[in-house]
């Protein structure tokens, strides 16, 4: 087991996040329920932000929206003076919404519309991140059109692909973000962004993966990113002033899971921009990261409540609680693993294993295949840990399950900052036309008197 934030066991042997009793949380606010550790999210905003700017001072720390976005984060990490990569016309229009600073706001995504464009064009986001030349193009005549200058950085494919526990290289990477180096498609994007009159070229992207246990592929992105810098200046005479090195610090889910400090991570990569710009004599870019899981993942967990209990003789026994993939899609769609706990009784000894299933119409809707919990009745509270990152913003509503409720809990007060969906929600945009039946009713081909074909 373990406990992240301010996560502590009470004297009632309870699970308690923020000061607030987990198993009260789950009375008070129904569940599932999405519960966030703002102190911890706070912490792991000051810790990525003060420790960057004293490595590196020419930096911007950018809260990578996707892991976990709604108004109220956008309000948290406005105040944590992070700037916010948006990834699409959704995610814009809720930071908006939420009052946050549309020049801080970095419009990514491999296929941005027209309309998300121009959106982003008339609210003035402060960056534009162009993955292909066909966007590339698209945004400079949509710029000119709306008669503004748009900001780019080009995302760039450094041939470095990195998981959890490994990483590859490869020349070209086969990867539908980003642009190719070695087929020449990033230098060609640069030119394209510096000959636009209404695009302003700022710099270069990359992002290399997500829940990465190593810093060597870091390292090395960050040195093919420079070294392509160099090239730019060598070939066009143009010095990039911008380089963004994306997000992807691994968690812990588990608690063998081993992520690195981020001050060794920061370390590592402002060490190896300094050493690559005066090898080769380049001012140093303005450093831009964007971490998304490692602010979120840990500060979140799920309450749920058990339901159905199955044994299987011989085989295994399941429990079943109120939600599953339609809360947490990572363990069917990518075998992620994660850490249980009984909210009501985190330390008793006496445990046997089970299979903690969701309730949705899917076999491959398990969440933790044998989880050792204490002995378990329908209405217990189940914690799951870490799911503070994409979690809720890849809920759905399989099965017609309405999302749940999102609280933020701090110094033993829980606000509600999401509300749970209602079943009014789930049908608020259905329309209910007359339906014809297949036999029709009538006599002409449409089936209806009103028919004027
Ligand atoms: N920047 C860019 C351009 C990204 O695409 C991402 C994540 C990030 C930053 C943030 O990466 P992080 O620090 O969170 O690793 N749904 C998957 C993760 C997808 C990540 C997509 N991009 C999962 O649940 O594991």
């Amino acid at each position: 087991m373990f406990l992240t934030g301010t996560m502590r066991v009470n004297r009632g042997g309870r699970l308690e996040i923020g000061g607030c009793d987990a198993v009260d949380l789950a009375r008070r606010f129904g569940t599932p329920l999405y519960v966030l550790d703002e102190a911890l999210v706070r912490q792991n905003c000051t810790a990525y932000r003060e420790t960057l700017r004293r490595l590196y001072p020419r930096s911007q720390v950018a809260y990578a929206g996707k892991a976990f976005l709604n108004m109220a984060m956008c309000r948290l990490v406005g105040q944590e003076e992070l700037a916010l990569d948006v990834a699409s016309g959704g995610e814009i229009y809720t930071a908006l919404k939420a009052g946050f600073a549309p020049e801080k706001m970095i419009f990514h995504g491999n296929n941005k519309t027209p309309e998300e464009i121009r959106q982003a064009l008339r609210a003035g986001l402060g960056r534009f991140v162009a993955d292909s030349i066909s966007e590339l193009e698209l945004l400079a005549s949509l710029a000119a059109e709306e008669r503004k200058i748009a900001a780019v950085v080009l995302r760039v494919k450094p041939g470095i692909e990195a998981h959890t526990h490994h990483y590859i290289q490869t020349g070209q990477l086969d990867s539908k973000f980003g642009l190719g180096l070695a087929d020449g498609q990033a230098l060609a994007a640069v030119c394209l962004a510096l000959d636009a009159e209404y695009l302003e070229f700022c710099g270069l992207h990359c992002h290399i993966g997500s829940q990465i246990f190593e810093l060597e592929p870091f390292r090395l992105a960050a040195a093919v990113m420079m070294d392509f810098i160099q090239e730019i200046r060598s070939k066009t005479g143009v010095v990039v002033r911008e380089l963004n090195l994306g997000g992807g610090a691994g968690i812990r889910y588990l608690p063998e899971d081993t992520p690195f400090p981020v001050q060794r991570y920061l370390e590592l990569i402002t060490a190896t921009l300094q050493e690559k710009a005066s090898e080769h004599n380049l001012p140093l870019p303005l450093l831009l990261i964007e971490p998304g899981r490692s602010i979120a993942g840990e500060a979140g967990s799920t309450l749920y409540t058990a339901g159905a209990i199955k044994e299987i003789p011989g085989i295994r026994k399941i429990v079943a609680v109120d939600g599953g993939m339609t809360d947490n899609l990572r363990p069917a769609l990518y075998g992620a693993k994660y850490t249980v706990l009984h909210a009501g009784r985190v330390e008793d000894r006496d445990l046997e294993v089970v299979t903690v299933a969701g309730k949705a119409c899917e076999s491959g809707d398990v969440l933790i295949r044998d989880a050792k919990l204490p002995s378990l009745a329908r209405g217990d509270v189940l914690a799951v840990l870490s799911t503070g990152a994409y979690n809720y913003s890849m809920a759905s509503n399989y099965n017609r399950f309405p999302r749940p409720a999102v609280v933020f809990v701090r110094d033993g007060h829980a606000e509600l900052v999401v509300a749970r969906e209602s079943y009014e929600d789930l049908v608020r945009n259905d329309l209910l036309p007359e339906l014809r039946t297949a036999a029709g009713g009538g006599s002409d081909r449409c089936g209806s008197q009103k028919c004027t074909a």
